[in-house]
């Protein structure tokens, strides 16, 4: 009996492998980062012993890690040299005000550690993070200083190629002054404020923030012109100016608490000022933006009741704050800016 030959087949199991395994690829990136291999890389290519040796590589472990990162495209390799591909060299050596890769260290620390317990979270619908006890989770996470400045980094690795685009595509020139409103390190801040010598730029957030933030803000030559005001938007009245940004704020919380961020934004927003939102913000048919659906599964880890939200959403309960024209405009990779005008 012959048997027939197996047709091609169109539905192909390979993609649900690779997604199932993905987190390979991911923690050998994330090691990568820890270990500072395109930070070495990035004064020339170098030999597996002399990585080896740098790095404090097992040699059982070593060739195999650094053919890994050739074959997911994040090396390169010629005649026996490693070397980083453009993208590493820009944006994961440590030494560049371009570097991107504090995400990925609090992803490593945090993070890959907190999914493990994913399964948990959807259970019970509470964190897996520091606040697991019910505290509030940024004064969990504050209250360990090297905690405070991982955390406060790696907003700056995930902000900075949003807040060039936003830096380019808002219309700055009518404006004087903006307040970033939880504004972390200032990696927003300072980038906004760089592209536009006219503004004048403060950083708004809790007290415990204002060392990293001015250290960072005199690193990028910006000390004369963005200041830094400590404050809890809880229970103080936020800042006024031309235009309040607000990034990464609104997902960390629950309704209630988004409704009254932006209801204290208006309140602080002269008439014709601007309320800017950022964030992962998913697209209205929830089918599409999976890192905006990802990331609220991540502030169903980290927080007691954030999540992301669609523009739609954010539009909606900016109207039902008073504002009086609102617009939603796509920024870099899987973000956009949700503009309420008072
Ligand atoms: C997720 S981070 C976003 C940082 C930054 N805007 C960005 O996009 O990279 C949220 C920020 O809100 C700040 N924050 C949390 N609770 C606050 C409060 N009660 N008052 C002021 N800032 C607060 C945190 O310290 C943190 O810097």
């Amino acid at each position: 009996m012959t048997s027939e030959p197996l047709a091609p087949d169109a539905v192909s199991p390979a993609g649900i492998m690779q997604l199932g395994m993905a987190f390979w690829g991911s923690k050998t990136l994330l090691s990568a980062v820890e270990l500072g291999v395109f930070t070495a890389l990035a004064t020339g290519p170098k030999t597996l012993p002399e990585l080896q040796e740098g790095l404090g590589l097992h040699p059982r472990a070593a060739r195999d890690f650094l053919d890994a990162l050739v074959a997911l495209r994040i090396l390169d390799r010629q005649d026996g040299r490693y070397a980083n591909t453009p993208e590493a060299d820009r944006y994961l050596d440590r030494a560049k005000p371009s570097y991107v890769g504090g995400l990925l260290e609090m992803a490593n620390r945090r993070l890959y550690g907190f999914w493990g317990n994913l399964t948990e979270a959807l259970r019970t619908g509470q964190p897996q993070n520091e606040s697991k006890d019910g505290s509030n989770p940024f004064t969990a996470l504050y209250a360990s200083p090297e905690q405070l400045q991982t955390f406060l980094g790696a907003m700056t690795g995930v902000s900075l190629p949003i807040a060039q685009a936003i830096a380019a595509a808002f219309p700055w020139g009518d404006v004087r002054s903006f307040v970033d409103v939880g504004c972390a390190q200032g990696g927003c801040t300072a980038t906004i404020a760089a592209a536009h010598p006219h503004l004048s730029g403060t950083g708004f957030d809790l007290p415990a923030v204002q060392p990293v933030f001015e250290a960072y803000i005199a690193g990028r030559n910006l000390a004369g012109r963005v200041r830094f005001q400590p404050g809890n938007f809880f229970a103080d009245p936020l800042p006024t100016a031309d235009v309040i940004v607000m990034g990464h704020v609104l997902h960390d919380w629950d309704l209630p608490t988004k409704q009254a961020l932006i209801g204290k934004a208006y309140a602080a927003l002269p008439s014709g000022g601007t309320l800017l939102v950022y964030d992962a913000i998913i697209d209205d048919a929830r089918r599409e933006n999976a890192f905006g659906l990802l990331m609220s599964l991540n502030m169903l880890i980290e927080t007691p009741g954030g999540f992301d939200y669609t523009g739609a959403d954010c539009m909606g309960w900016m109207r039902a704050a008073g504002f009086s024209a609102t617009r939603a405009q796509g920024l870099h990779g899987s973000h956009a800016m949700i503009i309420g005008t008072k």
